[in-house]
């Protein structure tokens, strides 16, 4: 994310504070910056009629007061919505963001994680476009493009040599190497639940840097960081930066 390498894992804020916060508002992400997340983690779709937007699921029901597939709704239907009351009335008017709205307002102060939700195969030119909003905002050094969709990793890499991206596994790992043709993951980002040692040094073996997904019990996290896991993708930025902040 830097040039200098820090003393602690990267705290990344999981959705923002998503513990604290409705997932993926700005509520959420100021929560985050505020608890010194190093990176926030933003899951991205494209609307009905091309804008990539941030939300976690396929759907609307969980997150907004809207119902339906995300795809099949434009950007100005989907900022209609209410994003955050389902998570207390204090949230309530809290919104569906795009990725430029947190460009523009975070690039300054933080880094990112942006999770791909599918490749062009689901998301016609989602690549291309999520590409050009990090070269544009000039966030390209300080940003991690992941994905389940490894396909979308390797057009992705094709397209800039900069883009820095990273594998989600869901299962245990045989062989990191495996993944993908060389020279294309710069990181593996692997479940929480699924991870030992083991895998950690496999995929340090391999040149590549290690994330975990979620971390939220500051034991685990600290256990991760001795092994030389490179980012926490957490729900609870506030419990685990203050264990990595110098003495
Ligand atoms: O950062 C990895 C993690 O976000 C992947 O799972 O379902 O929370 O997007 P999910
Ligand atoms: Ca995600």
């Amino acid at each position: 994310m830097t040039t200098a390498e820090p003393r602690h894992p990267l705290v990344v804020a999981h959705r923002g504070a998503s513990a604290l916060a409705p997932e993926h508002t700005i509520a959420a992400y100021e929560k985050a910056v505020e608890a010194g997340a190093d990176a926030l983690e933003l899951d991205v779709r494209l609307s009905a009629d091309g804008q990539a937007v941030v939300i976690h699921d396929a759907t609307l029901e969980r997150t907004t007061d809207g119902s339906g597939p995300v795809h099949e709704r434009t950007l100005q239907q989907l900022k209609r919505l209410d994003a955050g009351a389902w998570f207390g009335e204090a949230f309530r008017g809290q919104r569906i963001q795009t990725l430029t709205e947190l460009l523009e307002r975070f690039r300054d102060r933080v880094g990112f994680t942006v999770e791909l939700k599918g490749g062009s195969d689901f998301y016609p030119g989602i690549e291309e476009r999520v590409l050009t909003f990090l070269q544009i905002y000039d966030v390209l050094d300080r940003s991690l493009v992941v994905s389940f969709d490894h396909p979308a990793l390797k057009k992705l890499k094709g397209l800039d040599r900069d883009v820095r991206v990273g594998a989600l596994v869901t299962g245990r790992l045989l062989d990191p190497t495996a993944l993908a043709p060389p020279g294309i993951l710069d990181a593996v980002c692997l479940r929480a639940e699924l991870t030992t040692e083991r895998e950690v040094e496999l995929v340090r073996k391999a040149g590549l840097e290690v994330y975990v997904w979620v971390v939220n019990e500051p034991l685990l996290a600290r256990r991760l960081a001795g092994w030389g896991v490179r980012g926490l993708i957490t729900d609870r930025p506030d419990l685990l930066r203050p264990l990595f902040r110098d003495a």
